[in-house]
């Protein structure tokens, strides 16, 4: 899902510009930065324990979105 209703997608847009909200269109995203910021989170935006999303689901989410590596 893509929009400036979603939290992180609004804040990246507010502080980064359009070219960065979006994460499916990203190019700049490294697997491993994505794992770490779901794990960790990032000011707004919370972490997930792996009893929300496993590490398989994460591997998966990271393989799709980590354009960069
Ligand atoms: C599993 C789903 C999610 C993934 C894979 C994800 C991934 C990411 C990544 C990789 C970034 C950093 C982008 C960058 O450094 O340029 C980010 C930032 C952010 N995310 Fe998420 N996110 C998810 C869910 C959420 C949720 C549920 C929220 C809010 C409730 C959220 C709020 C934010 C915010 C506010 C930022 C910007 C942080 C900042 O730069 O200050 N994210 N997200």
């Amino acid at each position: 899902m893509a929009g400036v209703e979603h939290p992180g997608t609004f804040q990246l847009n507010a502080t980064r510009g359009a070219d960065y909200a979006v994460l499916e269109a990203r190019e700049d995203l490294t697997a491993d930065y994505v794992k770490y910021i779901v794990r960790n989170g990032l000011n707004g935006m919370p972490p997930f324990k792996p009893t929300v999303i496993t590490d398989s689901e994460l591997d998966e989410l990271a393989g799709y979105l980590g354009k960069a590596d």
